[in-house]
């Protein structure tokens, strides 16, 4: 018996040591650091997550690539024409969830009895830095976020996203007209000429029926947008009992009555631990108001307002962007056409930055991330393997590519699309295949690009009667 119990022993403390001997070189401290400032939750922050939270190659190299990702095509593939679709990068909060932050660190600083360290520093070291006036704008690190986008998508696409074609005026640039994606496209651009030395002046268009075309959907805005019902699910688990819960062990941790911890007030917290951390890469005492558990129940909330929103909620919501979807198949046609009658392709690359609000009805419409049973209220738990998760598909600086390749065999196309620079399989086609010829994909599409009519499905409903 006591043989055994000292074998044990000397065996865990063997196990001990090599756990120890064999981690500690491989973590240096460069890179211990790194991830220890990373909260344990950054991985459930939905649309303000950051893009390196996808992609976490990147942490400590940001114009590194992956270019296995492109290997599914044969190395007898020529790329001849891609479009990117983009969200701008990193930005600061809205003007109103500002007022909700200062709301809530008000509460803490004149309320909060929470005997924890983190409270204090709160209180006592806490800089409440957000003011309204930084609506939304872009940030540095937004700034760094499409500079070095542009540096890999010149990595992985080389003959494509090359000086040459900039300077022959082959990459077109287009962008919503808020200021966040328009610096978000100059940034871009400024990453390739920086990059290439170019000195001459790159145009952009501005282009809002295009990449805010969910602004002059009248039926969107109608049903949607401005009808408190669309989001019905999401206000039931709002007061649902995950969210209580979320509440409640909020308010004990801070020692506060449950009654002031809202709603409203987890979700500044939630997004003051994601702020400071997107902005800074600080790993703030926020973070500490919540567990995973409350950042997965937080997630869910949030991708339950993305889907009735921006999703599958409504089926209004994708429409909205088949003006998008037109505008791409249209470029990817005219591509098709120029290359088959043997000349260059004279739009080489499109680049348009838009926001999340763009992407995700285009996604939608496209068939991604569809899951069998709809988000709704009730059934948290039951979509705990859910593929609509906007903390993988919409961080700062989310980006949809379509590339387009000749690849010899008789003339056919192939098509790829990434998101986030990950292969996407077309729904419909098999999965982790070569990508497949781009007429199996138009025809899969065919009821859409024979009637996804913008015109006719934005107008109201009474209109049309
Ligand atoms: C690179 O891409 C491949 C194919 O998508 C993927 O399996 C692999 O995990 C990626 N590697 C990294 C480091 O992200
Ligand atoms: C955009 O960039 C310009 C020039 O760098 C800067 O002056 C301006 O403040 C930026 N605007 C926003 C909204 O970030
Ligand atoms: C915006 O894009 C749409 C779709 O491609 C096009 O029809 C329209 O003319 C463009 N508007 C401007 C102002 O360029």
């Amino acid at each position: 018996m006591r043989g055994i119990y000292f074998t044990c022993i000397l065996y865990t403390l063997y196990a001990f040591l090599s756990v120890i001997t064999c981690c500690v070189p491989m973590l240096n401290n460069a890179q211990a650091t790194v991830t220890s400032n990373i909260p344990t939750i950054a991985r459930y922050f939905t649309t303000k997550g950051r893009y390196e939270e996808v992609n976490p190659h990147l942490i400590g190299d940001l114009d590194a690539v992956n270019t296995s990702v492109l290997q599914a095509l044969s190395p007898g593939c020529r790329e001849i024409h891609l479009t990117a679709i983009i969200r701008h990068g990193t930005r600061y909060p809205t003007a109103r969830n500002v007022k909700k932050m200062q709301t809530l660190y008000n509460l803490i600083l004149h309320k909060a009895s929470g005997k924890d360290s983190w409270v204090r520093e709160i209180k006592d070291n806490f800089d409440m830095w957000y003011t309204e006036d930084m609506d939304g704008r872009l940030v540095e690190k937004g700034v760094l976020d499409h500079k070095h986008l542009a540096v890999r998508l010149s990595k992985l696409f080389p003959s494509l996203v090359s000086r040459e074609m900039l300077r022959g005026g082959k990459i077109r640039f287009v962008t919503s007209s808020k200021h966040r994606c328009v610096n978000s496209t100059l940034a871009f651009k400024r990453g390739l000429t920086d990059l290439w030395s170019v000195e001459e002046e790159v145009e952009h268009e501005v282009n809002d029926t295009l990449m805010r075309f969910f602004d002059v959907c009248a039926r969107f805005v109608d049903e949607v947008d401005q009808n408190p019902g669309a989001l019905a699910e999401v206000d039931k688990f709002n007061i649902g009992p995950e969210m209580q819960r979320v509440g409640e062990k909020m308010a004990d941790r801070l020692g506060l009555p449950y009654n002031l911890i809202t709603a409203d007030m987890t979700g500044a917290a939630f997004h003051l631990c994601a702020y400071e951390f997107a902005i800074k890469t600080v790993n703030s005492p926020w973070c500490r108001l919540l567990d995973e558990v409350d950042a997965q129940v937080m997630e869910y909330a949030n991708d339950l307002k993305q889907y009735w929103k921006r999703g599958y909620g409504h089926e209004i919501n994708s429409k909205s962007s088949c003006i998008l979807f037109h505008d791409i198949f249209s470029r990817l046609d005219k591509a098709a056409e120029e290359n088959k009658l043997g000349g260059p392709v004279s739009e080489a690359v499109s680049i348009q930055v838009g926001h999340a609000e763009t992407l995700l009805p285009l996604l939608t419409l496209l068939g991604f991330f569809q899951d069998e049973v709809a988000l709704t209220a009730t059934n948290y738990a039951a979509q705990a393997g859910r593929s609509f998760r906007t903390s993988r598909t919409l961080p700062y600086a989310a980006n949809l590519v379509v590339a387009l390749y000749d690849c010899g065999e008789g003339g056919d196309l192939r098509v790829q699309a990434l998101l986030n620079e990950a292969p996407l399989t077309f729904p419909g086609m098999a999965a982790g295949a070569a990508a497949p010829l781009y007429s199996d994909v138009r025809r899969h599409y065919l009821p859409l690009l024979l009637n996804c009519d913008f015109e006719k499905e934005c107008r109201l409903a009474a209109q049309h009667k």
